[in-house]
This record gives structure tokens, C-alpha cells and sequence, in this order.
């Protein structure tokens, strides 16, 4: 019988081994999630345990595990990144349907209504297995397989691409809130909460940092687009592709085709040996761009909202005072 009881730092070897395996397989371009290798899965899962978490054990040993982050600031989506959860092969959706009813629960009891889950895209089991708990695809986490530098492919299209300045912030920061305008456009649909100090912040810690890239397309009378590439400390030997946008009177003229040669340039220069890029799957716009730039599907970030109304119309609810009125 399949028990559940409260993760514990007893447990966190086992739950290590758990995760390590579900990451083992490569992707199909080659590239490991850092979790394959068990003594980073047990960081994980250790750093995973400072969270609500609850494990599932069958004759005292332990076949999945679950750890669902309280929403922060309250009402904010619950964010269960990949390392905070792991089953055995067997029984996958049956131990999941189990961890996550006991914790979902609990989340809607703090302002949790949005969970979302982070999973193999290679492991239709789990991904299955959360669509039929009522997640969708929300964003897609693509890679690709770095060629080596030839350099060839800087200004060749015609569009000047260099690394950003500090007198280029003003127009970036711009530019950044344009692309967040854009996803409050349908279908993708997501509210505009636009912050311009903290965009700029954000553009000068990566500009500020040895470890990434901010490029830009020079036009020369005013900025085309940009794209941030930082580490990626999910995937081995990766740079991942974050904010990403082109100016809407310059798309479809090879600007951000000419700025992901030169961050793919500048990732295979640096060492890496994969690029990944992280999308919104609604997004169509985004979704045949990075497709059709060789990204392959690596990770996906599920989604499930809960109607609110959960909260005052509980199962405790008792509709007798009403009764009369026929409703
Ligand atoms: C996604 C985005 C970055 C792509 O930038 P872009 O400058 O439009 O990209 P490109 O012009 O290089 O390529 C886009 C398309 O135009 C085509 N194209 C390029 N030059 C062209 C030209 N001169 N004439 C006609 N079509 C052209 C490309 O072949 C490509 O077609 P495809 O998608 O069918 O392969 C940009 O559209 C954008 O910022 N969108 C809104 C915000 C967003 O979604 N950002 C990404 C968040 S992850």
C-alpha cells in the first residue's frame, strides 16, 4: 500500500536517485539536465525540502516525492521547479495523483490558484500525467546543439548586432516593456505588469556580469531588438536565452534571426555546447521563430488555475440559508 507521509532530510538520498533517474536519458540533441547526476540532484532536492513537501513510501521505501513552494508574494503563482519532484517509473501517475492531492489543497488555502510544474517534455508519462490533474502546456523550454564558431554569421545579414552599451539602457528597458505589452496580446493573453526600474535593473546586473551577454541590433538611428543569454544552471554546459524582443515595425527583416546568430555565436565561442530558449507555448509569434531556428522542445513549464471562487464556495459551504430563494 502506498503511504504518505512528510519528506524528511532522511529521505532526501532516495528522492535524489529518483530525480537523477528521471533526468538520466539525454535529450535527443545531447543535452543533460544537472539533476542526471546525483550528488547535484541531492543539492537539489536538500534546497527543494525548505518548501511544503510531502513523500509517497510503499513498504518503507520511497517511490516519489513532491515539493509545491507556498505562493510569494501571497496570490502569486506556485512555482514547482523540475527538482521538486520525482517518482519511480511504476505507478508514475498513480503516485502523483496521490502527492499532488495532498498538497493542492493547501496551496488554495494560502492564494495559490496558479501551479505550475516544470517536466521532462521527453517523459510523456509525467507530462500526461499533470495534463489529466487539468495542467496545459504554458511555456516551452527549447535547445539546440551548438555548431563550432566560424564567425561567419556576424553582419552578414546587413544588421549591425553588437553587445549592449550603458547609453542603450533607456531604449532596451523600452523595447522590454513593448515585448511584455505584446504577450497581453491574444491568444497568449498575460496581464502587463510592466516595471521599468526593475527591467533596467535587471539589463544592468547582466550587463554588469562576466557571465553574460545582452546584444542589441544597431540600426543606427535607434535600437531593432535585443536579447539577453545568461548560464543556464538547469541543463549542462547550456546558455539559455532569457528576455528576447524585436521591435514591432522591424520584424520579419532578419533582426532577430541576425541577433540569435550572434548569441549563438557568442554561447559556442564561450565554450557552451547547447543553447536553450524559453517561450510562451500560446505564443505564435515566438513558437515558429524558435522552432524554426532549430530550438527542440526540452522542458516544459505546466500550468493549472484554479477558480478562485474555491475559497468562500468550499465544500464546507452549506446553502440552506438561501434556500428560499430557489438558488
Ligand atoms: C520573435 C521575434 C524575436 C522574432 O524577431 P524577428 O526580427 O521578427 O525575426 P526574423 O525577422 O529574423 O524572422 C521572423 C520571420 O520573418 C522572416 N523574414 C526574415 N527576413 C525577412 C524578409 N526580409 N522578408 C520577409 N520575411 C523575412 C523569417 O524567415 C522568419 O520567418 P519564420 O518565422 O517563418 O521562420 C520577434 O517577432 C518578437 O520580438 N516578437 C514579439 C515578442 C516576442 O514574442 N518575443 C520573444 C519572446 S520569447
Amino acid at each position: 500500500m502506498i503511504e504518505l507521509v512528510p519528506m524528511s532530510s532522511a529521505l532526501v538520498n532516495d528522492a535524489a536517485k529518483l530525480l537523477s533517474a528521471t533526468w538520466q536519458e539525454p535529450h535527443p540533441t545531447g543535452c543533460r539536465a544537472v539533476v542526471s547526476d546525483v550528488a547535484v540532484a541531492e543539492q537539489r532536492v536538500e534546497a527543494a525540502l525548505a518548501n511544503p513537501s510531502v513523500a509517497a513510501v510503499h513498504n518503507g521505501r520511497l517511490i516519489g516525492y513532491l515539493a509545491a513552494p507556498p505562493p510569494r508574494p501571497p496570490g502569486q503563482a506556485v512555482a514547482i521547479k523540475a527538482a521538486m519532484h520525482a517518482t519511480e517509473p511504476r505507478q508514475r501517475r498513480d503516485i502523483y495523483r496521490r502527492l499532488y492531492a495532498q498538497l493542492a489543497g493547501d496551496l488554495t488555502k494560502i492564494g495559490g490558484f496558479t501551479h505550475t510544474i516544470a517536466v521532462n517534455s521527453s517523459d510523456r508519462t509525467t507530462v500526461d500525467t499533470w495534463f489529466e490533474l487539468g495542467f496545459g502546456i504554458d511555456q516551452v523550454r527549447g535547445v539546440q546543439p551548438l555548431r563550432r564558431s566560424e564567425g561567419a554569421t556576424k553582419g552578414s545579414t546587413g544588421i549591425h548586432v553588437r553587445e549592449a552599451r550603458a547609453d542603450d539602457l533607456d531604449e532596451m528597458t523600452d523595447l522590454a516593456i513593448e515585448v511584455t505589452r505584446f504577450h497581453a496580446e491574444s491568444p497568449m493573453l498575460r496581464p502587463a505588469l510592466s516595471d521599468h526600474g526593475f527591467t533596467r535593473g535587471q539589463f544592468v546586473t547582466a550587463m554588469e556580469s562576466v557571465w553574460s551577454l545582452v546584444v542589441v541590433a544597431d540600426l543606427g538611428y535607434r535600437l531593432g531588438g535585443f536579447f539577453q543569454v545568461n548560464p543556464d544552471s538547469h541543463f549542462v554546459d547550456t546558455a539559455t536565452i532569457g528576455i528576447a524582443g524585436v521591435a514591432s515595425g522591424d520584424r520579419h527583416q532578419g533582426v532577430g534571426t541576425a541577433i540569435v546568430d550572434f548569441a549563438l555565436d557568442w554561447a559556442s565561442t564561450s565554450g557552451y555546447r547547447f543553447c536553450a530558449v524559453e517561450w510562451t507555448s500560446p505564443n505564435l509569434t515566438s513558437d515558429r521563430f524558435w522552432r524554426g531556428r532549430g530550438f527542440e522542445p526540452l522542458q516544459y513549464k505546466l500550468t493549472r488555475r484554479i477558480d478562485p471562487r474555491v475559497a468562500w464556495a468550499h465544500s464546507g459551504i452549506s446553502y440552506d440559508h438561501i434556500r428560499p430563494l430557489d438558488l
